[in-house]
Parts: C-alpha cells; sequence; structure tokens
C-alpha cells in the first residue's frame, strides 16, 4: 500500500492548513516524514495541498515548494484540492471562526486545536456539523498527548461521569513544578514555557486559567451531555500563588496544581470550576509534573480512570491532530461521524450549574498581615460568624516592619462561606491583601 502506483485503491485526503507556527508546522513535518505509516493504516494517502499564515517569508523549517500559499485563510474553503481545513491559527474570533464557520457550512470536514473557539461557539459549530454532515474533530484542542475526546466519546461512552479532574494547562503545570524544584520566579519559568512552545499567544489565558477553562467546558460537554458554555464557569489562576504556598502545602502533605473540575453535584447540577487547589500526595494528579497533563475520571461502571500524558508543544498537539485527520481518511471508506460532543445537538441540554460558592470541602487560605498582637483575634469572628471552624493555623516569620503570611486550613465548609468570610477579612486594618483561597481535595 505504500505506493501508489502499486496499489490503484490507495485514496487521498488533501489537506488545507490554516496556520504554520508550533502545531501547524509539526503537523506538515508528521504528515511527511510518517507518511508511508499513514498511509498503511488509513489506506489514504494524506497530503496537505495549501496552507495560509501571516508572514509568507518566514521560515518554518518545513518545505513549502510544493503546495500553494493563499492569502486569507477563508480561501482555502473553496480550493478544489482541499477535502479537509486543519484549522491551526487559534483564537475564539475570526478569521478562525469564519473559515471553520464557512468550511462546515460547504459541507467540508474540520479538524482544529483551538479550544477557545469551541468553549465560546461549540453549539453553533456542533449544530453546523449535524445539519452539514460535516465532522469536526477536536482531539488536539485538550491534552494532545492523551486521547481524551476519544475516551470519553467513545471508551467510556457507556458510563455516566461523576467526576472529572483535570490538569489540562501544561504552562501551569511547568512552572509551578519548576517553582517548586527550583525556587526560580513566575514570570523567569513562564519565559521558559513560552520558549518551549507552551504557551498561547497570550499567555494570561494559561496563568489566569482560561485556558484551562476552555478545555474542561469541552470535557463536561462530553461527559454530562451539556452544552458546551464557558460562562457557566468559575475561573481563578496561578498568578497569585508564592513560593510560600507551595512550600507550606508541602507540609500539609499536598502539591498545588491547577485544576479544572467539572464534578455532577447530588442535586444534579454541573459544578464547572478552575482554580488551584491542594491535591493530597496520595492523589496520581499530585504527580503530574512538569509539562505534563493529567485527568482523573470517575464513572459508574468504570469507576475511576486515570491518564497522564503530554499536553503541550508541537509534537503532541500535531500528533492529535494528524490522528485525526487520519479518523477522517477511515471515516471516508466506512462510514457514519459521531455528533461533535458525542451526542446530537439537540440533545444536549442546557447545563443547570453550580458554582465555586457551591464546592464543600475544606480549604486553605493564606493571609498577608501586620504582624501586631491582636490581629487573629480580628479574623476569628469573622470565620466565626460564617461558621468556618479552623482546622489548622499557622503563621511564618516574625517581623515587625514586614509583612507576614499566615495560613490557615478550615474544616469543611462552602465556598460561598469563604467567599464571603474573605471580602470581609480583606477590609480587616491589619490585614493587607485578599485573602489567596484555595481548595483542599480529597481525590
Ligand atoms: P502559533 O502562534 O505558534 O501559530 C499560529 C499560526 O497561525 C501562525 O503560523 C500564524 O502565522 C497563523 N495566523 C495567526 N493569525 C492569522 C491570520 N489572521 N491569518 C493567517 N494566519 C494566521 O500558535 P500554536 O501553533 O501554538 O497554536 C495554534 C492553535 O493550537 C491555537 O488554537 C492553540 O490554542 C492550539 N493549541 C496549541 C498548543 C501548543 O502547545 N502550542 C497545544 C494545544 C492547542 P505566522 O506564523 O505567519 O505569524
Ligand atoms: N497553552 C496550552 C498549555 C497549550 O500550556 O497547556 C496546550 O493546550
Amino acid at each position: 500500500m505504500s505506493d501508489n502506483k502499486k496499489s490503484p485503491l490507495v485514496k487521498i485526503l488533501r489537506v488545507g492548513l490554516a496556520g504554520l507556527g508550533n502545531v501547524g508546522a509539526g503537523t506538515f513535518k508528521i504528515l511527511e516524514q510518517n507518511a508511508k505509516l499513514i498511509e498503511q493504516r488509513t489506506g489514504t494517502r494524506i497530503v496537505v495541498t495549501a496552507v495560509c499564515a501571516r508572514n509568507k517569508t518566514k521560515d518554518r523549517g518545513i518545505d513549502l515548494s510544493k503546495v500553494t500559499w493563499v492569502e486569507t485563510p477563508e480561501s482555502l474553503i473553496d480550493l478544489p484540492d482541499v477535502d479537509v481545513i486543519v484549522e491551526v491559527m487559534g483564537g475564539e474570533g475570526d478569521p478562525a471562526l469564519s473559515l471553520v464557520r464557512g468550511t462546515l457550512q460547504k459541507g467540508k470536514a474540520v479538524v482544529t486545536a483551538n479550544k477557545a473557539l469551541l468553549a465560546y461557539h461549540g453549539m453553533e459549530l456542533a449544530e453546523l456539523s449535524a445539519q452539514n454532515n460535516a465532522p469536526l474533530f477536536y482531539e488536539a484542542a485538550v491534552a494532545g498527548g492523551i486521547p481524551i475526546i476519544k475516551m470519553l466519546r467513545e471508551g467510556l461512552a457507556a458510563n455516566r461521569i461523576s467526576g472529572l479532574y483535570g490538569i489540562m494547562n501544561g504552562t501551569c503545570n511547568y512552572i509551578l513544578t519548576t517553582m517548586e524544584k527550583t525556587g526560580r520566579d513566575f514570570a523567569d519559568v513562564l519565559n521558559d514555557a513560552q520558549n518551549l512552545g507552551y504557551a498561547e499567544a497570550d499567555p494570561t489565558l494559561d496563568v489566569g486559567g482560561g485556558d484551562s477553562g476552555h478545555k474542561l467546558v469541552l470535557l463536561s460537554a462530553l461527559s454530562y451531555g451539556c452544552q458546551p458554555d464557558f460562562q457557566n464557569l468559575s475561573v481563578e489562576g496561578i498568578d497569585r500563588l508564592s513560593a510560600d504556598d507551595i512550600v507550606i502545602a508541602g507540609e500539609f502533605g499536598a502539591r498545588i496544581k491547577l485544576i479544572g473540575q467539572a464534578v455532577k453535584l447530588d442535586d444534579g447540577r454541573i459544578l464547572q470550576m478552575v482554580s488551584p487547589c491542594l491535591v493530597p500526595k496520595t492523589s496520581p494528579l499530585a504527580h503530574v509534573d512538569d509539562a505534563l497533563n493529567g485527568i482523573l475520571m470517575h464513572g459508574d461502571f468504570v469507576g475511576p480512570s486515570f491518564v497522564e500524558g503530554r499536553g503541550a508543544g508541537e509534537g503532541p498537539t500535531a500528533s492529535a491532530i494528524v490522528a485525526d485527520l487520519m479518523d477522517l481518511a477511515c471515516l471516508r471508506t466506512c462510514g457514519a461521524i459521531r455528533p461533535v460532543f458525542g451526542a446530537e445537538p439537540h440533545d444536549l441540554k442546557a447545563a443547570p450549574s453550580a458554582s465555586r460558592d457551591d464546592w464543600t470541602g475544606e480549604f486553605y487560605m493564606r493571609l498577608v498581615v501586620h504582624d501586631r498582637p491582636g490581629v487573629i483575634a480580628e479574623i476569628s469572628p469573622v470565620l466565626r460568624d460564617h461558621k468556618i471552624s479552623i482546622e489548622s493555623l499557622i503563621q511564618r516569620g516574625r517581623s515587625e516592619d514586614q509583612p507576614v503570611n499566615i495560613v490557615i486550613t478550615t474544616h469543611e465548609t462552602t465556598g460561598a462561606s469563604l467567599r464571603q468570610a474573605s471580602e470581609k477579612i480583606e477590609l480587616l486594618p491589619n490585614v493587607l491583601a485578599a485573602p489567596l483561597v484555595l481548595p483542599i481535595l480529597k481525590i
């Protein structure tokens, strides 16, 4: 099957590639370097026939001499020698949105890594996919090195999922683990993550938790059959964490991880939240290091299921894009497509949502205070008034001139109580900043 002349049955899938950055150039390289393997496994030769990026003269380490260069992404849609568009430009708006919309409207397939686009416009695009019988694949959008979309949509499809917890942002995990191992500071490590191709074009999406949120809504839709809806999410990033938090969490037998969680509450609502959390060292998620991603799910029949792999960077992301292209090649030969979010769009319900206020459990609270007599006496009535019981209290350092950290861990309470108490504590005269509040997970 490896030579088209010997096998007249070999089909061709022609790709229009929009975006030639980390992921686009990586996709091009895999399709070239593993061309024979891909053809053997699918009976289809997958070739890039046309490309688009902003800068035509940039050296991308790939040979573009045999492909058509078009000036605007949308020009790819109507090219007769393009069967599928791979959208790897990024951004929730145009040109990615109009390219994906226009391609699906024409009944052509789309493969994308663009989680922001799907988090904001997933419902509309799922409907266009269904109406036009045009596949929309997005394995690369969440944890590229882990086939998590396939796992939820196919492998675990027989289960009711009750909880999903994920480390879904390689940049943040890289920052947190590197800070912990080396004591280097936040900005310096973020710079490394950008150079390694992990970070988004706008890295505030990574460190502010937005990127994890984009991915979480897609996994929630697949897990719970609900409409992907980014507005339904509580999102907090890692930008307020200090090296002290990491050290103190260690003393509590935990590590701090940016966790996206989608949990079905007893009343049927879905709690979707991204937040740095204390994760017990006994949990597999606590040992997901560097730029790796990890996802822990609970299904009613399968029980707990944990997967780990590289979720950022050229190789794993492009690998997922090409896997989608290979699925598409097989689909063209033999079958029907699965709906974008696992169920037909009209069956996806608006999720009755819960917020961070509804999260129940123990919390870590760090306060930055003047080290003066009576500070604890100011704080404890506020906690008492909100029925928050203290499990432990630590003060680090002793200084009349410098602010000091007080860390409180609580017994079980609600996110709402902690939020309301924090708002009051922040106003106390000896408290110098808004308290940092992190849920302590028991997973
Ligand atoms: P890059 O910034 O490296 O690449 C973006 C590419 O899109 C560039 O080639 C750029 O052109 C092109 N582009 C941007 N805007 C336009 C435009 N208006 N018209 C034409 N071309 C345009 O991003 P990545 O490759 O890192 O990411 C691409 C997508 O993949 C994003 O959606 C991202 O969220 C997603 N993703 C990325 C991962 C990663 O680890 N990097 C992992 C998972 C998903 P030019 O090169 O000329 O500037
Ligand atoms: N910026 C993202 C991350 C890329 O760091 O995980 C992968 O989606």
